[in-house]
């Protein structure tokens, strides 16, 4: 097989301009086309290539460039990144038509001074309107490809690509297909169509005013099936890169806080240790009194079998701490305290249990008077609460859920005790940790002005 391409690049001597009839001029340059061997005109297979350019020119998407920012605008279906270089502000957004490219394609260059060209509304669909046109006037099969120059992440430099296309295998996928020594590929799809436009680039240079040109020898690319430019854009939720570096991590630190939602049901899915200790040290960078650093956490993972002994060992001292205060305190009979300790506990079986402890004896200061000792006590508590939410942040940014119970607050003789504490660390309740078992319900967003108290 001759695997051999010609490409001819045509130069058209005139600008074009909004209600041009694009399919004429563009028949008259074909009918004249010189091949190397001396032959003439177009033939069955041929593909016929064209800027993007001249189409959206004589189509009159053209538009002053006093409002450049506003086409741009007007072009942007969503804003993928921004960067401000010593220029402007650089803006990479998403069109219409799919295509993730600088300004949103509206291009300065190659149009008269004070306008601005915007991409063709529809390239597709003006592909297949040249192709029928030029298939009618010669009587033969052919196919074409309307192109853009754009950049590439991670690689410096332009090519040129197929924004439209009609009559031509935009893709040709390999998967299946086995290669010479016999290994089957599992994942090459070619962007036929892109290479067409690279090539053609090559051939016509930037400045030769030739927007046009024929391919020859590609024939076996063309296809009657339904094919555009609009299936090479890898659709939304296939693509890792849908949002700039700085872009994502931007709006993950918007969204860590509203991400944490209390998860009550878990997986029996292994917690690594990692990222438990990933959410320990962010918790400990919570704002505390008097530069100290009061916080302090025992893991009890319930794959360990002497951690879960000595979580249920810790439980079950707590259960008979709260049956004495629901007996003795409150006088409750019995069947009601059965009924209540009965419930299933959360923390019997979740996972990971971190027990937060704030420990007055790191840090915080001592006054002859109980009212600001009491004082000073609060000031460590709002510290570990805040060290607690840290925590919890994180854990969620790891994809763990977490519950934050209460109970060991309301029993933390019986947690010193356990784990031989000082008498001035103050167990924060317990975090119950695993995988979700479900993604987390959202809920609607607060508005500050219902939390404002009028000063
Ligand atoms: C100090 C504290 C103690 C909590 N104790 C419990 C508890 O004992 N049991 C429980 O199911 N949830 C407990 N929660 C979780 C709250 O119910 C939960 O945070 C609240 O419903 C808001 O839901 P969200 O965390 O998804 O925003 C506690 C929360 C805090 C801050």
């Amino acid at each position: 097989m001759n695997s051999s391409i010609t490409i001819v690049p045509i130069r058209i001597d005139q600008s074009f301009s909004p209600g041009d009839d694009l399919s004429a001029i563009v028949t008259d340059h074909l009918a004249q086309v010189e091949w190397p061997d001396g032959s003439q005109g177009i033939d069955d297979g041929d593909i016929v290539v064209i800027t993007s350019k001249v189409v959206a020119k004589a189509e009159g998407r053209i538009a002053q460039a006093t409002s450049r920012d506003d086409a741009i605008q007007d072009e942007t279906i969503r804003v993928v990144a921004t960067k401000r270089t010593p220029r402007g502000l650089t803006t990479i957004s998403q069109t219409a038509h799919g295509l993730v490219l600088a300004a949103a394609g509206v291009d300065a260059s190659n149009t008269d001074q004070g306008t601005v060209v915007l991409l063709p509304e529809d390239p597709d669909a003006s592909a297949a309107r040249l192709r029928e046109d030029i298939e009618r006037t010669f009587n033969v099969g052919i196919g074409v490809v309307i192109t853009d120059t754009m950049g590439r992440p991670w690689r410096l430099g332009v090519t040129d690509v197929a924004i439209g296309a009609s009559g031509v295998q935009v893709l040709d996928d390999f998967t299946g297909r086995q290669d010479e020594y016999g290994n089957t590929l599992e994942m090459t799809v070619v962007a036929i169509a892109d290479e067409i436009a690279a090539a053609v680039e090559l051939a016509s240079g930037k400045l030769a005013r030739a927007p046009l040109a024929v391919v020859r020898g590609l024939s076996q690319h063309l296809t009657e099936k339904p094919a555009t430019a609009r299936d090479v854009v890898r659709p939304l939720e296939e693509d890792l890169f849908w949002l700039g570096a700085a872009e994502a991590m931007k709006e993950g630190g918007q969204r860590a806080v509203s991400q944490r939602r209390t998860i009550r049901h878990f997986t029996d899915d292994h917690v690594d240790a990692e990222p438990l200790e990933r959410a320990i040290a962010d918790a400990v960078l919570a704002p505390a009194p008097h530069h100290s650093e009061p916080f302090r956490f025992i893991v009890l993972r319930g794959d360990d079998p002497h951690h879960a002994n000595r979580r249920t060992q810790l439980l079950d001292a707590m259960r008979n701490a709260w049956i004495a205060d629901l007996s003795s305190i409150d006088g409750k009979p019995s069947d009601e305290i059965n009924r209540r300790v009965a419930r299933g506990n959360l923390l019997r079986t979740a996972p990971v249990v971190i027990i937060p402890i704030v420990d007055l004896d790191s840090g915080a200061h001592t006054y002859p008077d109980d009212r600001r000792n009491s004082a000073e006590r609060d000031l460590f508590m709002v510290a570990g609460g805040a060290a607690v939410e840290n925590l919890m942040i994180r854990l969620a940014a790891e994809g763990l859920g977490s519950a934050w119970i209460s109970s060991t607050m309301f029993a933390p003789e019986v947690v010193r005790d356990h784990f031989d504490l000082g008498q001035r660390a103050i167990p924060l309740g317990a975090v119950a940790i695993g995988h979700p078992s479900a993604p987390a319900q959202g809920r609607p967003p607060r508005s500050a002005s219902s939390y404002l108290i009028e000063p």
